[in-house]
């Protein structure tokens, strides 16, 4: 018993629960996941699984992108990144809906399968389902080996090494990393991004890792925000464009690790029905980076404040409108629209963590919930 307490506390390098340490991982597992692929000083960006099948790429009428949870949240980001990077249509589906719905897929599909364990069941159907169909399936997994990893034609591997906390952080970064390189890699074979574009991305892609680290500087913020909302009962979490994904992460951290009801939105979408639910017990979380359509996210604010709903805003260092607004504020550093996933989801990571330890919660092994979902 006491070997094993001291084998778990070696392993989690003195971090209290597995999840921490994993959110502090990032900087290096993104590292990690784009050394030997992104080659900033030659433009190169070097994929074997995406080189040997790039013509299947590029002669993609469209991209399928099938997941579960944390895994198909990045596959919206990569919507999102494919779609403004590379002209190629994306859709997301659920591999659980996918594989029941007689979905139409042709030959000329190519199907991306997301998976950290490699081994969601769910995930590993559809793939079984779009290669009978013909389809070219290219997996992005981090277990070397793992059933999905051997099912599909090919492949990319994130390097985040073993996650073991339940909710799955590093996993997500890493995932959208290799996504994003596989994007660039075709918007540059395609020419659908300018030179200086696309030499632009190369070197934020490379700057990432110390976005990510001035993003966990915002770890004791997250910790007085957690003790100002840890006895809420429901969070609204609320994004456009790139963070609309980030957005329904959010609330999936929070959900799974705290137990809170809550759920991710479009954030112009709350006047359609949602904004009933605000009134001064309703905590929103609000990701509002400088980015495009900054100004209609600040007017979706007003529209909560007018309501007194409470604002918790992950906002781009040196804001001040919506810091005029909020009731708390997250500061992280300036990126781009379709790199911002990266950053904006680490305040969203530790505020959870730290709203579940202060509720007694199991935060590794949340209650009812396996790391690997295969049974279906
Ligand atoms: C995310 O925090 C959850 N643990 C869960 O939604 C997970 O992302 C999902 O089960 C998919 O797992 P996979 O990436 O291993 O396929």
């Amino acid at each position: 018993q006491e070997l094993q307490m001291n084998l778990e506390q070696i392993e989690k390098n003195g971090y209290d629960h597995f999840m921490l340490k994993e959110i502090y991982e990032q900087p290096n597992v993104i590292k990690d996941t784009y050394r030997g692929r992104l080659h900033t000083d030659t433009g190169m960006i070097k994929m074997a699984g995406v080189e040997d099948n790039l013509q299947k790429f590029l002669n993609a009428n469209r991209i399928l992108i099938v997941a579960c949870g944390t895994s198909w949240h990045a596959g919206l980001v990569a919507e999102y990144i494919f779609e403004e990077f590379a002209r190629i249509p994306v859709e997301v589906e659920y591999a659980s809906e996918f594989r029941y719905r007689n979905p139409i897929i042709n030959k000329d599909d190519v199907v991306i399968a997301i998976s950290q364990s490699g081994e969601t069941a769910d995930t590993l159907a559809a793939i079984k389902m779009a290669k009978e169909n013909g389809a070219f399936v290219f997996g992005v997994c981090n277990v070397v080996g793992s059933s999905i990893s051997r099912e599909t034609h090919a492949g990319a591997y994130t390097h985040a090494g073993p996650e073991i906390g339940v909710a799955s952080t590093k996993a997500f970064t890493t995932q959208i990393t290799v996504l994003t390189l596989i994007a660039l890699r075709l918007a540059n074979a395609k020419g659908t991004l300018t030179k200086s574009d696309y030499f632009r991305y190369l070197q934020e892609m490379e700057l990432i890792p110390q976005k990510v680290e001035e993003a966990l500087q915002t770890n004791d913020v997250a910790q007085k925000v957690a003790a100002a909302y840890k006895d809420a009962s429901n969070c609204l979490y609320l994004g456009r464009g790139y963070n609309f994904p980030v957005a329904l992460e959010g609330a999936l951290k929070l959900k799974e690790i705290s137990y809170i009801h809550a759920e991710g939105y479009p954030a112009a979408e709350m006047k359609h029905g949602p904004i009933a639910l605000i009134d001064e017990q309703m905590p929103v979380v609000v990701v509002a980076p400088k980015q495009e359509h900054y100004d209609k996210i600040v007017s979706n604010i007003q529209e909560i404040k007018s309501r007194s709903g409470k604002i918790i805003a992950v906002v781009t260092k040196g804001d001040t409108q919506v810091k005029d607004l909020a009731d708390h504020v997250i500061e992280i550093p300036e990126v781009s629209d379709a790199l911002s996933p990266l950053v904006t989801t680490i305040p969203l990571q530790l505020l959870s963590y730290h709203i579940a330890v202060m509720r007694g919660c199991n935060v590794d092994q949340p209650r009812n919930l396996a790391k690997s979902v295969t049974v279906e």
